[in-house]
């Protein structure tokens, strides 16, 4: 038997960085998945097959020794063999529709969906179990991560999100579309991650006044997508995006991305960590192909829907 199981990119309307230190987030998932099958075997190893490569790594070994990339799935392979006391090996192949490394939430959904396909292979947990083990998979990699990647790729929809846990799917959420462009810049986010936590320390007041602007915006996100008012909401991404470049996280081309849609879209900011990765802009039916057509010619971009699904599974 074939366990599948796939997971959506994400993206962040409101609130990275600042989550990091105990804010909330608006998030979302889009049209566009990662799909995780495992199954079985009689080897005595865990293959693993991507578009970043391929590997085998034995049974007893640690994940711990396997290259970051794949040592998530080494760990839910591993953790969960070892749960069942399973004499089996394993092989999962994982296949994507976004770029890796680019703030769309790739790692978080791989981990959601491989702990929903591998788990799959020895029955049905919750949505909060997967959830729980593609949280402590993702953190074998990025040990500050606030959980709010995977969260979204779990549940799906526009949620509001904050680090102690509290989840709320937005409910009516309005059907947003979103322009996602690629500046072709690679990140890590625990580097960035990193770098916000310097600017705190170095810079506590400057932090911290910021960190109750983003909470204010937050609230009035909020409103703004209950009343489904797209100018208000492109305002407020716009003034997210300047919080972002306060704190370091924008860099050149990001502001050059986001100046190039500033007359087309509602608003448009960064989303993830940046220092690289992607930008979102909003849009309607009205003027989606102008925002695309601002950014087409220099940068990789797709017109993005909201996916309310989240982790799917299924047995093949
Ligand atoms: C990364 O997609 C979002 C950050 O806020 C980190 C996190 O929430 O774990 C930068």
């Amino acid at each position: 038997m074939k366990s599948v199981a796939s997971a959506p990119a994400k993206i962040i309307l409101f609130g990275e960085h600042f989550i990091v230190y105990g804010g909330k987030a608006v998030l979302c998932s889009i049209d566009k998945r990662i799909t995780v099958e495992s199954e079985l075997t009689t080897a005595n190893n865990i293959e693993i097959e991507s578009s970043l490569g391929r590997l085998a790594i034995p049974k007893s070994g640690s994940y711990k020794d396997t290259d970051l990339v794949f040592r998530p799935l080494a760990y839910i392979a591993q953790k969960t063999l070892e749960k069942f006391n399973s004499e089996s090996g394993m092989r999962i192949r994982v296949s994507s529709e976004f770029p890796s490394g680019v703030g769309l939430g790739s790692s978080s959904a791989c981990c959601v969906a491989a702990a929903g396909s591998i788990s799959g292979l020895f029955g049905k947990l919750t949505k909060e179990e997967i959830l729980k083990i593609a949280i402590d998979a993702e953190r074998t990699i990025f040990e500050n991560t606030s959980g709010a990647d995977c969260t979204v790729c779990v549940y799906g929809g526009i949620l509001e999100y904050s680090k102690d846990g509290h989840i709320r799917k937005l409910e009516n959420a309005p059907n947003l579309e979103l322009v996602v462009a690629n500046s072709g810049i690679a990140h890590s986010t625990s580097k960035v991650v990193s770098m916000v936590r310097q600017f705190k320390d170095g810079k506590p007041e400057i932090f911290s006044s910021l960190c109750t602007k983003e909470a204010n915006l937050i609230e009035d996100a909020l409103d703004a997508l209950q009343k489904n008012d797209l100018g208000k909401l492109g305002k407020l991404m716009t003034q997210n995006q300047e919080f972002l470049e306060k704190i370091g996280v924008s860099n050149d081309t990001l502001s050059s991305m986001i100046s190039l849609v500033g007359g087309a879209s509602y608003g448009a900011k960064l989303t993830g960590a940046g220092d690289g990765g992607c930008i979102i802009a909003l849009a309607d039916k009205s003027n989606l192909e102008k925002v695309l057509g601002a950014l087409a010619e220099k940068y990789e971009c797709f017109s993005a829907k909201i996916d309310t699904v989240g982790l799917e599974q299924r047995a093949s």
